[in-house]
């Protein structure tokens, strides 16, 4: 019996060790091929004479490269520590293969401006397919060439105008007084909460002209629901209560507009896009970018406003003289980077980015460069005093798809702070900033409030 189990374990380790010596070289060999196929790939699209360079670094493992290594720095407090080891060995710009695709990771300030300065012949945006799959097909993210300016230009154009910051100026004093008449003293007021409400009504006013009442509070349920979904598991867009009720809502503005021809200035972006003469504005196209501007209306502008009042709250000196939206933008950064894909192959200061390859423009490496901005992990917002906003500050991205909302995110987050600061001083309890899949505050920011009294400091 004892032989028999001596024998039965020793063929169960012969065979596992042979298992795993088959599984090992699998894998080496997977891995020297997986490498093979991206050099040789990249050598052959090349037909200038200069040595290619495609920028240093690993592809990683196979299928998965680097991803889990990406993934599991994202959501620690300092998600840029995959690109510090790698800057520290390849330098600034290095290659990689993250969310299924070789990718040059981008943390030099003037590479990443020539990316975005590209056209569509060049770069076109790039998102995981999980994620391109739930986009509506005419998303503003996902078009390209004559229609991606074509909306961006009418959507930028509109948030810019005076008339529109007039109406968003009364709007957010509107929203927040109402919100803030509420405060109680010694009350814990979740700011996290109280920003993405005033947002969102603010937001639907400019984009569709939806004053509080039955309306909008179902839509802000279809919203609140479509995000849940988004989170959780995988919705198709057109799909959704949601994008049904922005139909109808588009459809029976389409009728009324024809009914009374158009008259005077666009009161809103349904309006705007309405109005464009050129027939390539469905409703369908309409109700896709309308949810686009849902999402980062409802959540970046409140995650900046609630991330202005924890850095000041941490640095009343700041707090103070309420200077502070650029360098919470500069460290927060809401959005960390931005992916392009290579529709040919591009070289730019002496790196090759082959065709069909991602670029990662990481903002966060650049705006946390001790060079570029002294004691980076610091909190200053007085060296805005002496610095020029230029291609090392990049949290609304830049070139053709610059954000057409910046304007609007600052405008808003003044307001409140303006309001927050003079009515209120308050206490925030502990909390700390989580950066993935998206940067929020992880208890949403509680702080206990008392109301300001005349002649009390
Ligand atoms: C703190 C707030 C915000 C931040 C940090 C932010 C950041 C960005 C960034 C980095 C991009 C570039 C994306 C790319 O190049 O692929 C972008 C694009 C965009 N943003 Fe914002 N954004 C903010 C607020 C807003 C608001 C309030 C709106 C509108 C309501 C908006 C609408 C858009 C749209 C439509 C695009 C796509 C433009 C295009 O592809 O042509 N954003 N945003």
């Amino acid at each position: 019996m004892d032989n028999l189990s001596i024998q039965f374990s020793c063929s169960t380790t012969i065979t596992l060790t042979t298992a795993v010596v088959l599984f090992l070289s699998t894998i080496v060999l997977l891995k020297k091929y997986w490498k093979r196929r991206y050099w040789s790939s990249s050598s052959s699209n090349t037909t200038t004479s200069p040595p290619i360079s495609i920028p240093l670094g690993t592809l990683g493992w196979p299928f998965i490269g680097e991803t889990i290594e990406f993934i599991s720095c994202a959501y620690s407090d300092r998600p840029e520590s995959f690109m510090d080891k790698r800057r520290r060995v390849y330098g600034k710009v290095f290659k990689s293969h993250i969310f299924g695709s070789p990718t040059i990771v981008s943390t030099d300030a003037e590479v990443s401006r020539v990316v975005l300065q590209s056209d569509s012949k060049n770069f076109i945006p790039s998102y995981p397919r999980s994620l391109t799959e739930l986009m509506g097909k005419s998303s503003i993210l996902l078009v390209n060439g004559n229609l991606q300016r074509r909306v961006h230009g009418l959507i930028g154009s509109f948030f810019k105008s005076s008339h529109l910051k007039a109406q968003i100026t009364l709007d957010m004093q509107k929203y927040v007084q109402k919100s803030m008449a509420l405060w109680r003293d010694d009350q814990l007021i979740y700011i996290q909460d109280e920003t993405k409400n005033i947002a969102f009504h603010v937001l639907v006013k400019a984009l569709m002209t939806l004053d509080p009442g039955r309306e909008m509070q179902s839509l802000k349920q279809n919203f609140q629901q479509f995000i849940a979904g988004l989170m959780s598991m995988p919705i198709n867009i057109p799909g959704t209560q949601l994008y049904r009720s922005l139909q109808a809502i588009i459809q029976e503005r389409m009728n009324k507009s024809s009914e009374s021809s158009k008259a005077g200035s666009p009161k809103d972006v349904v309006d705007v896009l309405l109005n464009d003469a050129s027939e390539q504005l469905t409703v369908d196209l309409i109700s896709d970018n309308i949810i686009d501007l849902m999402i980062p209306g409802e959540d970046s502008v409140p995650v900046l406003m609630t991330l202005a009042v924890k850095y000041l709250s941490d640095c009343p000196r700041a707090l103070h003289q309420l200077m502070v939206i650029s360098e919470t933008l500069r460290m927060g950064n809401i959005i960390v980077g931005v992916m392009r894909k290579a529709m040919r192959d591009v070289e730019t200061r002496g790196y090759l980015i082959p065709k069909g390859w991602c670029v990662f423009t990481y903002f966060r490496s650049v705006h946390l460069d001790d060079n570029l901005y002294e004691r980076s992990y610091q909190f200053c917002p007085w060296r805005w005093q002496e610095m020029e906003m230029g291609s090392n500050f990049t949290p609304f991205g830049g070139g053709q798809r610059l954000c057409p909302g910046l304007d609007l995110a600052r405008l808003e987050t003044t307001i409140f702070l303006h309001h927050f600061v003079t009515q209120f001083r308050w206490v925030a309890e502990d909390d700390h900033i989580v950066n993935f899949p998206t940067v929020r505050m992880k208890r949403r920011m509680p702080v206990r409030v008392k109301r300001r009294r005349e002649g009390v400091p």
